[in-house]
């Protein structure tokens, strides 16, 4: 560590005050200039508990000009670290704070921020401190106007929060905008745009008759690639009006698409933040990936107005509050857009490959943290994801309607407020009458529970006992567990018709059974069907019973985690003992083609191995290589054993013109997994070069590309990707994915081809997009290359680590994931990983986002 830095402290739940003031309202006026902005703001202040004499206001990296209360200078104030020290024995007063920052030297692209000639602001989680000194806390709500003011010719749209109330011009070539947003918010939810844009309008009607303008602003020369967003955004309006009774509350709703962004959108109240590449589409440039994305997120950042900025979070350690309850939100209507399964599945990865994967490593934390050092390091896949599962274990064990009630209780409860995890649970609980309470733990505590399942049955009494059993091992910083609720779905099918009992059972104490009655000999049970909990399932259970629900069971979640589990073993199999498993995956991939799956998303899920991560989790330890090779070597296999029914589905597809519509993009997606089977069986790549030179749509042109992206036809793939690059270099969303190819191939020459890459007319370390596109990809999905045993492809990405740390530290702490679990791995591997990691505790300099993470996975924790 460099010892002249100050330890960066970790804030606690536990130690969670009440402001004491009341802000009634803000008035902020921006005088916007790249080099030096400056920010008048006025507050007036209530005090609400009477016997605190401090006003503690934050900021960082603020220039203060002036500080006055009641129209006078005021001087009793002390500037310390993290902001303004206020002695205040008002009880209402007028406080006025001039300040000024530096947006376009502001690489952090959090607070007020210029890049690509546009002034834009993101606050959560703590970033309105750098804008002007505030209480940035989310519990603190109040009215904002706001006045920006800036050149007329290169800042046309002046945009902020709610409803513009007017307008005019300077006479020095400015002009001006004022905003009203009549909704209290916090701080977190500020936003303020100003640039030159295509802008597209739509409209919306809600169901109670209001007009509601919809306005996208996306770079010039892009606005024809804006209609799939708006119609995205329609679709979310009108789902949450059904699902949930709730209408939007503004006249307007904009959304910004801006190019550098350090993560997916943001939700600012009635002016959406995104970054370009969840907004724009057209066939050529967007993938099927692309469109659903774009219209998962639209409704996502929608979903929020309600889940999270009419109901807010108290502090930030409730932000599963609204991000896991706002993910489960756009999951349903994902769900109810396309396909159920193949939304169920992806999520399911999500949770089995990146979730376990966190809560078993250095970073483990429960879906409400207790302990925080830097909130950014806190958006997570156990914050997001785990937290929607959690909800939707809520749904689960309440029902629909249950689940219904609850919401609206919680609205009609907390509307305008600032609130708990606990409030959620409670007016869950209230509205439904389910006895929640042993269920909260799952909130408090991290991990992945292990369930394991013993079955017997009984012929004299055609009952079957299913023995359950939960296990908590021990996660970074929680040694002590509790037993959970664990909702545990089954099915009872049986083969031969298509009569199926099945029902929740809530598996509470160590060890209970569920026995079901009237059962005969040949029925089946699926147990945890639709993942009813995210777990580990722990199961003597041999293949020919696995293959039986692959095929057979009603539940397509259990069928395809059969296909996972069986998979998994032959995949260990080989690991372990090199054995030849060509034999058994013939057979499996025999039983999926003749089954005559008609759901094709479900028949591609059934046809793909379990992910590398997944894999890795269901061990203590691993040799990343070995288990990398053992996988190839399976896949190998079933491209082997699918050549033949991949080159007849290949050659008799159907090319139509480019629609994004759900059966078609998963015709497209069986086409494209096929592919790269055939590729990899044959090594011919007649297929896939007619594919790329026919492609009238873009999922195609990077399917060819992604199938021949095989060691034995990478020259077919240099050459195209030429050709990709020369077509789209000017459009730097399209170069994102050519970089991402790129960056994940194994190739012994990465290293001086990633130098390239980085050297690329169009790379710049400012831009998250691009940083993730090539070190991101490289670090997260090029496993052999990334864990070469000679340490240097985790050396390249440290000294990437310490150079972005210094830019950009939230996209630096994002990409330094792998290279926390060095305690995970077998072999030179573990000590060269620990070798990087030192080596970047040791940077001067380090921001609170990295020493984090770096300090947990060296700690010995
Ligand atoms: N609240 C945002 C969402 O869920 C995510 C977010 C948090 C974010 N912090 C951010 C986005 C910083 C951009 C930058 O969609
Ligand atoms: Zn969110």
């Amino acid at each position: 560590m460099d010892n002249s830095a100050v330890t960066p402290a970790a804030k606690r739940l536990a130690d969670y005050k009440p402001y004491g003031f009341e802000i009634k309202s803000v008035d902020l006026v921006f005088d916007l200039d790249p080099q030096r902005t400056r920010v008048t703001s006025r507050l007036k202040i209530k005090k609400t508990n009477l016997s605190q004499n401090k006003l503690m206001l934050d900021g960082e990296g603020l220039a203060l000009l002036s500080f006055k209360v009641n129209g006078q200078v005021y001087e009793a104030f002390r500037v310390v670290e993290n902001g303004l020290q206020v002695v205040f024995p008002f009880e209402n007063a007028d406080v006025e704070i001039v300040t000024e920052c530096l947006p376009s030297e502001n690489k952090s692209l959090e607070g007020l921020y210029y890049a690509a000639s546009t002034f834009c602001t993101q606050c959560e989680a703590e970033g309105f401190r750098k804008i002007t000194y505030f209480p940035d806390r989310p519990d603190v709500l109040t009215t904002y106007t706001v006045k920006v003011i800036a050149d007329q010719e290169k800042y046309p749209y002046l945009l902020c929060n709610g409803n513009k109330t007017g307008q005019g011009e300077l006479a020095n070539g400015r002009h001006w905008a004022t905003w009203h947003d009549p909704f209290k918010k916090p701080c977190y939810l500020f936003a303020l745009v100003a640039g030159n844009f295509d802008q597209v309008t739509d409209q919306y009607t809600t169901i109670s008759g209001r007009d509601v303008a919809l306005e996208l602003y996306v770079d010039k020369g892009n606005g024809s690639r804006g209609q799939h967003a708006l119609d995205s955004l329609k679709k979310s309006m009108q789902w949450d009006e059904q699902t949930f009774g709730l209408e939007y509350d503004l006249d307007v709703y904009m959304v910004v698409a801006v190019d550098f962004f350090n993560m997916g959108a943001m939700e600012n109240k009635g002016l959406n933040v995104f970054n370009s590449k969840f907004v724009l589409a057209n066939a050529e440039s967007a993938t099927d990936e692309d469109y659903f994305n774009i219209e998962s997120i639209i409704a996502h950042e929608y979903f929020h107005n309600w889940t999270g900025n009419r109901v807010t979070c108290r502090d930030w350690f409730q932000l599963s509050l609204k991000e896991g309850l706002t993910v489960f939100r756009d999951q349903q209507f994902s769900s109810d857009m396309s396909s159920h399964i193949s939304n169920r599945i992806k999520q399911v990865r999500v949770m089995r490959e990146h979730q376990f994967a966190e809560d078993a490593g250095p970073m483990s934390h429960p879906i409400r943290p207790d302990e925080v050092i830097e909130m950014n390091n806190f958006y997570t896949v156990t914050v997001y994801d785990k937290g929607a599962e959690v909800i939707r274990m809520i749904h689960t064990l309440l029902g629909q309607d249950g689940f219904r009630k609850g919401m609206d209780c919680y609205f009609e409860r907390h509307d305008g407020q600032a609130v708990t995890c606990d409030d959620f649970v409670q007016a869950m609980q209230d509205a439904s009458g389910v006895d929640l309470s042993q269920f909260r733990r799952w909130y408090s505590q991290s991990g992945t529970p292990v369930v394991s399942v013993s079955k017997h049955y009984d012929p004299a009494n055609n009952t079957l006992t299913i023995s359950l059993k939960q296990t908590h091992p021990p996660t970074a910083g929680q040694k002590e567990k509790q037993n959970l609720h664990i909702p545990v779905a089954w099915e009872l099918f049986d083969k031969r018709t298509d009569e199926v009992k099945s029902g929740v059972f809530s598996l509470l104490n160590d060890a209970d059974d569920l026995v079901i009655e009237n059962v005969n000999a040949e029925q089946n049970i699926a147990l945890f069907t639709d993942f009813s909990a995210p777990v580990k399932v722990q199961q003597a259970i041999d293949n020919s019973e696995s293959l039986e629900i692959m095929l057979y069971a009603k539940d397509s979640f259990a069928r395809w985690d059969a296909a996972q589990s069986v998979y998994s073993d032959l995949i260990w199999k080989r690991a372990d003992t090199g054995g030849d498993v060509a034999g058994d995956i013939a057979a499996i991939a025999q039983q999926l083609i003749s089954a005559g799956i008609s759901d094709l998303g479900l028949l591609s899920e059934l046809l793909s191995l379990p992910g590398f991560e997944y894999l890795s989790e269901q061990r203590e330890k691993v040799d990343v290589l070995t288990l990398y090779s053992a996988r190839e070597a399976v896949r190998k296999s079933l491209a082997d054993a699918l050549n033949t029914f991949a080159v007849d589905y290949i050659e008799g597809f159907e090319n139509k013109p480019y629609q994004y519509e759900t059966s078609d993009a998963e015709k497209r997606r069986l086409k494209n997994l096929l592919l790269q089977y055939h590729t990899l069986a044959s090594g011919q790549t007649d297929l896939a070069q007619q594919q790329f030179s026919l492609a009238n749509n873009m999922t195609d042109s990077l399917g060819a590309l992604h199938a021949l992206r095989t060691p034995g036809t990478l020259g077919c793939f240099e050459s195209l990707m030429l050709d990709f690059e020369q077509k789209w270099h000017d459009d730097v969303l399209v170069l994102d994915k050519w970089f991402a190819l790129h960056a994940g191939t194994d190739r012994d020459d990465i290293l001086p081809t990633l130098d390239l890459l980085t050297s690329h007319q169009r790379f710049t370390f400012d831009n998250p997009n691009r940083v993730r596109s090539v070190v991101g990809t490289f670090a997260f999905y090029n496993v052999p290359q990334f864990h070469k045993e000679d340490g240097s492809g985790y050396q390249y990405v440290a000294d990437n680590i310490i150079r972005l740390n210094s830019v950009n530290p939230q996209v630096a702490s994002r990409i330094i994931t792998p290279l926390l679990k060095w305690k995970k791995l077998t072999g030179p591997q573990a000590e060269n990983m620990r070798l990087q990691l030192t080596r970047i505790a040791d940077t001067s300099g380090l921001s609170k986002d990295v020493y984090e993470k770096v300090t947990k996975s060296l700690g010995s924790d």
